[in-house]
C-alpha cells in the first residue's frame, strides 16, 4: 500500500494544511497526518487537543488517518512504511530550511521521499503563527481555520 507521511505541528491546522492534505490524500493509497510531540517546545494546543482537531478536520477524507510522533521524522516514515513524507511549500523563504530537512531524511533513510506541494494562492501567506497572532488580539479568523477548530482558537485567548 502506498503510504505517504504528512508531519507537522498542526498548532493548530489550518485551511493551508488541509489543502494539502486534500491533495496529498489523492497522490496516495493511505495519507497519514502526524502530529510532532516535541517535548522542547509549549505550543498553544496540548497534543491531545491537536490530534482531536485534526481528526475533525479530516474525517470526510476516507484515506487519511491521524497519528502523533515523537522523535525522528525519518524513523518514523521508516516504520510505517512510507514511501514518502509530502511537504507544503508556501515561498521561497520556506524552501531553505525545508531543503535542508529533506536531504537529511533521505541520509537518515535513503528510500523515502520528499515531495513538496507548492500552496494554493489563496493560502501563500497562511500559517499557524500568524492565525495565533491575529486570534491574539481579537482579529477575525474566519476561513483560516476549520470551523471545528476556529472556536477553539478563540477560547483559548479568552481565557
Ligand atoms: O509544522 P512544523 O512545525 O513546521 O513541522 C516541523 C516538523 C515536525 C516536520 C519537523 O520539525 C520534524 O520533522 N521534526 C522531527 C524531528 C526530526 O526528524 N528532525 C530532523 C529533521 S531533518
Amino acid at each position: 500500500m502506498k503510504v505517504i507521511i504528512y508531519p507537522g505541528s498542526f498548532d493548530p491546522i489550518t485551511n493551508g494544511h488541509l489543502d494539502v492534505i486534500e491533495r496529498a490524500s489523492k497522490m496516495c493509497e493511505h495519507l497519514i497526518v502526524s502530529i510532532i510531540y516535541n517535548p522542547n517546545k509549549t505550543p498553544l494546543f496540548t497534543l491531545e487537543e491537536r490530534f482531536r482537531q485534526v481528526k475533525g478536520a479530516v474525517e470526510g477524507y476516507s484515506n487519511v488517518t491521524v497519528e502523533t510522533f515523537t522523535g525522528l521524522l525519518a524513523e518514523y516514515a521508516q516504520q510505517k512504511q512510507a514511501m514518502g513524507i509530502v511537504k507544503g511549500l508556501r515561498a521561497i523563504s520556506d524552501f531553505e530550511y525545508e531543503f535542508q530537512m529533506a536531504l537529511m531524511n533521505r541520509k537518515l533513510c535513503p528510500g523515502i521521499e520528499t515531495i513538496f506541494l507548492m500552496t494554493s494562492n489563496e493560502y501563500s501567506f497562511l500559517s499557524s503563527s500568524i492565525v495565533k497572532e491575529v486570534a491574539r488580539f481579537g482579529g477575525c479568523i474566519k476561513g483560516l481555520v476549520p470551523e471545528n477548530v476556529r472556536k477553539e482558537v478563540i477560547n483559548k485567548f479568552s481565557n
